[in-house]
């Protein structure tokens, strides 16, 4: 009761905020009790009941308050092309307030593909020259969180570990939470069965889909995809896309924007 809670800035730059959609909708541990109980969430760009200058006051507070004790939680990633100008934030380039927030951090999380590999604003030709932000924070140890968005749970699931254990997770060598990503979802996929026996859905609707067969000739990325799906599941653990009749597109995995299967039509 008497242990400080501890301070988390979370701050966006180029992304959809649907990694927060994903965090608000945690049920192991409820969100609320995250973010009333476990730390202190002291600036949020989305969640704050704040704006403008007021929030700008309130994270420089923050930063001073708090030097070489907050958490930077990251969500969305900096574009480098023409000084930074695709995303301004609080008058200035965001990788200027990335920068500067992340000086000051004890560790830095980056939430989801964006931050963590730089997702479909990054892809070819990337006229944005949007970037993860590994690429200009070189100096914190960066917790990667991938995913598109990543899984609720594993979200709070990281910063349950970090509050409880006082440490940071131990990462795989990309930077991701062993906890969460050291399995590929082909590994606990409940369709391996099928699999393992040849037995693939060949085309959508097909006699094999409705059996429930393999969705690796439909382009499935379960085989290279390290992800908690499969295990922790979407939605409380109702279910994830594979149970809902379509492959893993990889969207935990670096490059998965460019790689496909997206569809033209
Ligand atoms: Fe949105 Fe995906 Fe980026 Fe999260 S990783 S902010 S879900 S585009
Ligand atoms: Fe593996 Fe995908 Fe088939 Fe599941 S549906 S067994 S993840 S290839
Ligand atoms: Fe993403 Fe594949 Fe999971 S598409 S949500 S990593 S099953």
């Amino acid at each position: 009761e008497t242990t400080p809670r501890v301070p988390v800035i979370w701050m966006h730059g180029l992304e959809c905020t649907c990694c927060s959609e994903s965090f608000i909708r945690s049920a192991h541990p409820l969100v609320k009790d995250v973010v009333l109980s476990m730390i202190s969430l002291d600036y949020d760009d989305t969640l704050m009941a704040a704006a403008g200058h007021q929030a700008e006051a309130i994270l420089q507070e923050a930063r001073e308050k708090y030097k070489g004790k907050y958490i930077l939680a990251v969500e969305g990633n900096p574009p480098l092309n023409e000084g930074g100008m695709f995303c301004i934030d609080g008058g200035r380039p965001f990788v200027q307030k990335l920068k500067m927030m992340a000086a000051d951090a004890m560790a830095v999380i980056a939430w989801g593909a964006c931050a963590s590999w730089g997702c479909v604003q990054a892809a070819k030709p990337n006229p944005t020259q949007a970037v993860p932000i590994d690429k200009v924070i070189f100096d914190k140890p960066i917790i990667k969180v991938p995913g598109c968005p990543p899984i609720a749970e594993v979200m709070t699931g990281v910063i349950t570990f970090i509050n409880t254990f006082g440490k940071m997770p131990s990462l795989d060598r990309q930077g991701r939470p062993l906890m969460f990503y050291s399995q590929r979802i082909h590994d606990k996929c409940y369709r391996r069965p099928h699999f393992d026996a040849g037995q693939f859905v060949e085309e959508w609707d097909d006699e094999f889909a409705k059996k429930g067969f393999c969705l690796y000739k439909m382009g499935c990325k379960g085989p290279t995809t390290y992800n908690a799906c499969s295990t922790v599941r979407w939605n409380d653990g109702v279910s994830f896309p594979i149970q809902s009749g379509h492959g893993c597109i990889g969207c935990s995995e670096p490059d998965f924007w460019d790689q496909g299967p997206f569809y033209s039509r």
